[in-house]
């Protein structure tokens, strides 16, 4: 079989790798769609602090189970299927308290062993979830995108009466707007963007209003507004946003952020205290697969609206450079490993 392997910072190589055989517990999944993520680029540039080299990336997937390991029980070869890339330990404080994404063990596919970019991949039988005949391929792919979405929203228990403000109009934000509209009935969603063509995205996702941070401030479109969001969710993670977020908050607002930047940044006690707000973070997904699949299937999302690209995975190095260059024209870029 052929895999998408990263064997050190910027080499990728396609390499002939022998098929894998499914150990006791496993199942063999042959992969026919995959999605590139910001962090496969990441990992492909040398800039994921937790990978290792050789790595075959890749962690959002879909295919069939074409072979199961020994003592298997719930899970068929011919299985449409879809893999939580989050591995966990299911005894350690965080998996006990629901909080499997932060395993104290975590291992994710992809980043920490290899990964979905591949012809053929092995995983376990417990991270694998069958997809309905009413969800496409392509929209099975991005589960795992929305998966991110239903954390960061599963957290602040999001109400019609919401007013939220979202940074950044990239995959991340854009599902998180789905959902909250299609979901959660949000009353007013605003996202913001300093690119024309995502908020465009984001206006067909079905953000109320949008507003591009580049060309004029936010705080005083708000404030001309007369709006004071009562929930925040930072899914563009420049180190300077938490600052602004907490003080264009309402009183009693929550905050979500997800970035992974190591820059400090300032932030100021009283302006939290003072409104007593209530800051969450959120990384990958506990368990939300089926709540995704649930949501897909009830038409309450539309994956479709994320996707701009397909390619053969012999074009990845072309599939992953279109991905980094041009956020213009790009939000989810697929690419096809079997028809
Ligand atoms: P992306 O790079 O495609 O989108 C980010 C968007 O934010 C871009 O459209 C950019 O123009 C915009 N942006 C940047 N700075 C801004 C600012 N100051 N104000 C307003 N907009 C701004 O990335 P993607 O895939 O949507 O991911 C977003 C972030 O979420 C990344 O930083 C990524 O590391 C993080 N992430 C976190 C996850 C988690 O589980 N915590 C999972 C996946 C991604
Ligand atoms: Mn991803
Ligand atoms: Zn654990």
């Amino acid at each position: 079989m052929e895999s998408i392997v990263i064997q050190q910072p910027n080499k990728l190589c396609i390499e002939q790798r022998p098929l894998p055989l499914p150990e006791p517990g496993d199942v063999r999944i042959k992969v026919k769609i995959a999605g590139i993520c910001g962090s496969d680029s990441h990992i492909y540039r040398g800039h994921n602090p937790f990978a290792q080299y050789p790595r075959v990336i890749g962690h959002e997937f879909y295919g069939i189970i074409d072979a199961v390991g020994e003592s298997v029980e719930n899970k068929r070869a011919g299985e449409r299927v879809v893999v939580d890339p989050v591995i966990s330990c299911g005894v350690c404080y965080p998996c006990t308290v629901g909080k499997p994404n932060v395993c104290t063990s975590l291992t994710v596919l992809g980043v920490h062993r290899d990964g979905g970019f591949s012809e053929y991949v092995t995983v376990p039988e417990s991270n694998v979830y069958c997809i309905p005949d009413s969800i496409s391929d392509r929209q099975a792919v991005m589960v795992e995108p929305f998966t991110i979405a239903a954390n960061v929203t599963g957290q602040v228990a999001p109400t019609e009466n919401d007013i939220a403000l979202i940074y950044g109009a990239g995959p991340m934000g854009l599902t998180t707007v789905q959902a909250l509209k299609g979901v959660y009935q949000v009353k007013t969603v605003i996202v913001v963007d300093r690119i024309d063509a995502r908020l465009a995205m984001a206006k067909a996702c079905g953000a109320d209003e949008t507003m591009n941070n580049a060309r004029r401030s936010l705080a005083e479109y708000l404030a001309q507004k007369g709006i004071r969001p009562t929930l925040i969710i930072d899914a563009a993670c420049h180190p300077t946003i938490l600052s602004e977020a907490i003080g264009l908050a309402s009183p009693a607002a929550r905050i979500v952020i997800m970035g992974f930047s190591s820059d400090p940044c300032q932030i100021i006690q009283q302006g939290i205290t003072g409104k007593e707000l209530t800051i969450f973070s959120s990384r990958l997904n506990a368990h939300k697969f089926p709540t995704v699949i649930e949501w897909m299937q009830n038409k309450l999302i539309d994956p479709d609206k994320l996707i701009t690209h397909q390619f053969d995975y012999r074009q990845v190095i072309d599939a992953i450079t279109l991905f980094e260059t041009d956020q213009q024209s790009c939000c989810k870029v697929l690419l096809t490993f079997s028809a």
